[in-house]
This record gives structure tokens, C-alpha cells and sequence, in this order.
């Protein structure tokens, strides 16, 4: 058995476009006229990218209220985090899209750079909004379609059963299509399986009605990852 690739805490480090759209099996057309929320955007540039491309898109982080000095200083620290964490780990990488580890660095800070420069004009009109899971400020089926990257499974080991179904419940809660996750395997275990409590969550929520699905994404950046669960209120 290999060491677990988990971090330390739960890292500020997000995607661009082009790799947030693939993990949930996205294009931009497929966006067009919807509401999105991504639940957490974190520094991820997939919302300044869509409102530049006229998508109705908000992200939402419970740190966002720290400033731009501030997420920038975390969000450097944390790519260098995570980045050496990939490099204790590179073969458990499927390097086909990032090509090498500086590659992987450099569209970090690219997210990063992008996002905090759409922060400031973008909190005020709420494009970026302010809140943690398992609550959020929204109205039921207030967004067409709900995204969840890199947190609910792949930090599954500092969550209770209850937090997760919460915060699942809420996503679509707050969806009147689809709520996307991704990915199912979570960082602390050696191997990349789906996490352990989810047929315990998929119980729970069928029994309310919810559809559960896994489906395959054209998208894997740990060797396996590429499996997304989709899910529709009753
Ligand atoms: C690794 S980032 C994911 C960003 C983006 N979705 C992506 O895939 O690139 C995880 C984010 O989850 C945020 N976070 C931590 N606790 C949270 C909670 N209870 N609800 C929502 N977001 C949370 C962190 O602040 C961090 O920005």
C-alpha cells in the first residue's frame, strides 16, 4: 500500500476553465442561458472566465471576506502546498494534461491571478458570495445547475456523515436541474476508490427522493478520478 496523497488542511487552489468544465463533463454551450452556482469556487478561475464569456455563474467560498492581499498570500502558500505534495506523489498523476509539475504551478497562479482580479468587482454585484456548506444563502431551486469541486469527497476524512449529507442536501436543495460532484475518491485514502460512506449517503437521499447517478467524466488529474456523482431533487 502507498502513503495517501491527503494535505494538510483543506486547500485554497483552484482550477481554470478548461479543467473545471471537463471534471464535470461541461462545455461552455452547454452553459449558455443557465444560472450555475460553483460551490466552492475557491481561487478557481471558472467563474471570472464565464462572466467574461456572459455565463450567469456565482462562486461561493467561506473565506472570501479576507481580501485580496490576503487570498493571494494563501492561495501562493497553498500551490506550493499542494504542488509538493504532487511531487511526493507524481505517480499517482496522469500527466496527459498538465505535462509537468512547473506546468501545473503555473496554471495555479493563473487561476489564482484571475480570480482575485474579478474578486473586487465581483463581490459587490454577488457573482462571489460569502458562504459555508451545509448552509447557503440562496433560495430553494434558486440555480439551474449546481457544481462541487475538490471538497466534499476528496476532504471526506475531516467530514462527519452528517456534514456531508447536509451539505449534499443542500446543494440540491438549492438546484432545480443537476448538482455535480466531483470527484467520488477521496485524497486520504492510497488508493483511488469511491469513498467509503457513499452508499450510506446514496441511501439517505434516495429514501428522500433524490436520483443518485455516477457517471464517467472525460477528466482525471489523479489516475482514477474520473467519475463524477450527479444528483436531481425529487
Ligand atoms: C480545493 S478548493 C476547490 C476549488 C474549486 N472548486 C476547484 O475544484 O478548483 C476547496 C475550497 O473549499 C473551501 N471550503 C472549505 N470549507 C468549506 C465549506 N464548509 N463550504 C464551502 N467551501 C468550503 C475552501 O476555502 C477552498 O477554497
Amino acid at each position: 500500500m502507498t502513503a495517501s496523497f491527503d494535505l494538510p488542511h483543506i486547500a485554497f487552489y483552484g482550477r481554470v476553465a478548461d479543467e473545471a468544465l471537463a471534471m464535470f463533463d461541461l462545455d461552455w454551450a452547454a452553459l449558455a442561458g443557465k444560472r450555475v452556482l460553483d460551490c466552492p469556487t475557491g481561487p478557481s478561475s471558472l467563474v471570472a472566465e464565464a462572466h467574461a464569456r456572459g455565463v450567469d455563474m456565482v462562486g461561493c467560498d467561506p473565506i472570501y471576506a479576507e481580501g485580496v492581499d490576503a487570498l493571494r498570500a494563501r492561495g501562493l502558500a497553498d500551490i506550493e502546498v499542494v504542488v509538493a505534495r504532487v511531487e511526493a506523489h507524481r505517480e499517482k498523476w496522469d500527466w496527459a494534461h498538465y505535462g509537468d509539475l512547473e506546468a501545473l504551478r503555473r496554471k495555479r497562479a493563473a487561476a489564482l491571478e484571475r480570480f482575485l482580479a474579478d474578486l473586487a468587482a465581483g463581490l459587490p454585484t454577488g457573482r462571489y458570495v460569502t458562504a459555508a456548506l451545509p448552509h447557503l444563502p440562496f433560495p430553494d431551486g434558486h440555480f439551474d445547475l449546481v457544481l462541487n469541486g475538490h471538497l466534499l469527497f476528496s476532504y471526506s476524512a475531516r467530514f462527519s456523515d452528517t456534514f456531508l449529507l447536509d451539505s449534499l442536501r443542500e446543494l440540491v436543495r438549492v438546484s432545480a436541474g443537476e448538482v455535480r460532484v466531483y470527484p467520488i475518491q477521496p485524497f486520504h485514502l492510497p488508493a483511488y476508490v469511491r469513498d467509503p460512506r457513499f452508499g450510506q449517503l446514496q441511501a439517505a437521499l434516495e429514501a428522500e427522493g433524490v436520483h443518485w447517478q455516477v457517471r464517467k467524466v472525460p477528466f482525471q488529474a489523479q489516475k482514477g478520478t474520473d467519475e463524477m456523482l450527479v444528483l436531481r431533487g425529487p
